[in-house]
């Protein structure tokens, strides 16, 4: 598919990542249709959206130009059957493969047959998803990081029956977001979660047993390795509920006890130790910090 017919592109889901890829699709120059339940969740990511550039336009990197162009390239509705007026579509709903299926059910029968549908999820099957749909070879995961305004990666995943066209075009578009796709296959955590992920999970068991505390681990990491954070730090802000969720998929869609995740993170995850967003995780957290 030529990207250059990809003119209006609908986001679901207008969470944390949708908020961030409904922004890069914008400042790009895409029509962006950005939906979710609630209108009263879809006006809190255009606020989120217009404070992000208010800071890019105050360090100079924007100007109030791209504000206006950002403004006038982004609509929101509660309503998936906007589907129809798009080219192409992103969903970034929360991370429940039900939930997914049934928005991908749905929005095959809504869509134009040519329309590729992308999902951003960090751990259900791309080709699980593919299968709610009667086009599996136009579904493929396209994985942003966060915060996706930030982050240059986004991971391209085909399904067992994703076509190579489609797999072209996205790469195509991931290019003109001024990110750098990578291919990675259909296999639990992708290829940014299979090695993040035992590398956190081993800094807690380091913490649990007593090999170092947690800024002597994570100062390890950072000055000894050049990480920009530490893993710990890091667990944090990714949330350590969800830390856990992606270590039990890679532990029991690929069968090896090497995934198993921590004591330590189940106990804190259990007490509703959940990281930055519950104000303590590894680290205790304020308002500010937020
Ligand atoms: N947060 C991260 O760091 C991160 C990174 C990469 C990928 N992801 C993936 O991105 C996806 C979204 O994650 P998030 O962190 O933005 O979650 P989030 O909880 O911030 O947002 C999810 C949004 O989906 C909406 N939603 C739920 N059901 C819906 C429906 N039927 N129709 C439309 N919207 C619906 C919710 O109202 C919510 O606003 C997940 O698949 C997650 O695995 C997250």
């Amino acid at each position: 598919m030529d990207t250059g017919a990809i003119r209006h592109i609908m986001v679901v889901g207008a969470g944390t990542m949708g908020t961030g890829i409904a922004q890069v699709l914008a400042m790009n120059g895409f029509y962006v249709i950005l939906c979710d339940v609630e209108h009263s969740i879809l006006e809190h990511a255009l606020d989120a959206i217009m404070h992000d550039i208010d800071r890019r336009i105050s360090k100079g990197k924007l100007t109030a130009e791209d504000k206006q162009t950002v403004q006038k390239n982004i609509i929101i509705t509660p309503e998936l059957t906007s589907a129809r007026e798009a080219d192409f579509v992103i969903e970034s709903v929360s991370e429940t493969p039900e939930l997914k299926r049934d928005i991908f059910a749905r929005l095959d029968q809504l869509t134009s047959p040519g329309v590729i549908l992308a999902t951003n999820t960090s751990s259900i099957s791309i080709t699980a998803i593919g299968s709610a749909t009667d086009r599996p070879e136009k579904v493929v995961g396209m994985h942003f990081m966060n915060p996706v305004p930030v982050m240059k990666l986004i991971e391209i995943i085909p399904g067992l029956l994703t076509s190579q066209d489609t797999i072209d075009t996205v790469m195509v578009l991931g290019r003109k977001l001024g990110k750098t796709p990578v291919e990675a296959a259909d296999y639990p955590g992708f290829i940014a979660n299979r090695v993040l992920m035992p590398m956190i999970n081993e800094a807690i068991y380091a913490l649990m047993e007593g090999v170092g505390t947690v800024e002597a681990i994570d100062t390890v990491m950072k000055l000894g390795m050049n990480h920009p954070m530490g893993p710990l730090a890091l667990a944090d802000f990714i949330g350590l509920d969800v830390v856990l969720h992606v270590l039990n998929v890679l532990n029991e869609g690929l069968g090896d006890p090497k995934y198993r995740p921590c004591p330590l993170l189940r106990k804190m995850v259990t007490a509703g130790q959940l990281g930055c967003k519950s104000g303590q995780g590894f680290y205790t957290y304020d308002e500010s910090d937020l």
